[in-house]
């Protein structure tokens, strides 16, 4: 039997929340429902975050409620907070993740707090979480550099993800923000890391801005990482990393891993229908090299 990859999906959280018009709930709901029909098993919804800072997730905790259970795939929302997460638990969420950086001027400008302060808002989240049987994924962003300060100490990204852990969370997703790293670079992150943590509670969050995702994807792999978040249609960026572009796109993360022999659960079909309706929707050229392939073979 070949090797389960599991790829967590945060089009509708990390794509959607850059655009420069949020999306409508309708279509934001409509996304998922096509994302549900792809054998996805995991899906970040939405924000619960101040959507003065962030519109385009306004309200993500009223989509999610609206959105049909499914016992197969896990549903999460992003908490910051307390009051974050009170948003998330009122509707039902099973699984939030909390988000803080290895660098200390990305996560003033992300979440208005030190790493510090972050961790005790954290601790709130945590507390409430145990108490209510929920699943806390944590993330570390700035895994090599960070838009404000440069380069990041591997070592400074080990120490973060390790107190992630030692509160609670079951995962620690690490987000290569900005797009700028080569494998070269994510190796040493991971060597950093392994040399305290184990491969089952890492991620990787590889944005794509100078194509090297899918690089440091497969660097990644071969230091034994079997998580990893992608966007459908590559979409997104985060609006306190500008000029950063989207995820790797879920397709191309599908062509490297299915060829690689590795299993991920997803239908082909319904992934190529799910990120052809959401270019439509916002009508913009789809980044996906594979997407693009299939659509042209499959209409010649
Ligand atoms: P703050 O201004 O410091 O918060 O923001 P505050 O506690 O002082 O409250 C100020 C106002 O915000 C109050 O409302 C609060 O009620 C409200 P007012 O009295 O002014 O009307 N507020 C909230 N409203 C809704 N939901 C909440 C919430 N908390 C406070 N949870 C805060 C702190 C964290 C809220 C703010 O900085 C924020 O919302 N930031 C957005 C961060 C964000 O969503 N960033 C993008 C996601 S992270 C990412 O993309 C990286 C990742 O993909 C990995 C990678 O690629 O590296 C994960
Ligand atoms: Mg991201």
């Amino acid at each position: 039997m070949s090797e389960f990859v599991k790829i967590v999906e945060v089009g509708p959280r990390d794509g959607l929340q850059n655009e420069k018009t949020p999306l409508t709930l309708d279509d934001r709901r409509q996304l998922i429902l096509d994302l549900m029909q792809t054998g996805l098993q995991a899906i970040e919804v939405g924000s619960c975050v101040s959507a003065k800072w962030v519109p385009q997730m306004a309200d993500s905790d009223v989509l999610f409620a609206g959105l049909p259970k499914d016992p197969n795939i896990q549903f999460s929302l992003l908490t910051p907070n307390l009051k974050g997460f009170e948003s998330a638990l009122a509707v039902g969420c099973k699984e939030v993740a909390v988000f803080t950086a290895a660098s200390e001027s990305f996560t003033r400008k992300n979440i208005n707090c030190s790493i510090d302060e972050s961790f005790e808002k954290f601790s709130d989240v945590m507390r409430e979480a145990k108490a209510h049987n929920i699943r806390v994924r944590g993330y570390v962003s700035c895994m090599v550099d960070c838009p404000y300060e440069g380069a990041i100490d591997p070592q400074q990204v080990a120490k973060v993800s390790q107190r992630l852990l030692d509160m609670g969370c079951y995962e620690v997703s690490l987000g290569e923000t900005i797009g700028t790293a080569t494998p070269d670079r994510v190796k040493k992150v991971w060597d950093a890391c392994l040399a305290e943590l184990d491969t089952t509670v890492l991620a990787g969050h590889f944005h794509n801005t100078y194509g090297m995702a899918i690089a440091n994807i497969y660097q990644s792999l071969l230091q034994g990482i079997r998580v990893f978040d992608s966007s459908i249609a590559g979409l997104g960026g985060c609006p306190y990393a500008k000029g950063a572009s989207g995820n790797v796109s879920t397709e191309d993360l599908y062509y490297l891993l299915s060829n690689m022999g590795y299993e991920t659960g997803i239908q082909l079909d319904a992934l190529m229908q799910a990120s052809r309706n959401i270019s439509n929707v916002l009508q913009r050229n789809n980044p996906s090299n594979y997407a693009n392939a299939y659509w042209q073979k499959a209409c010649a």
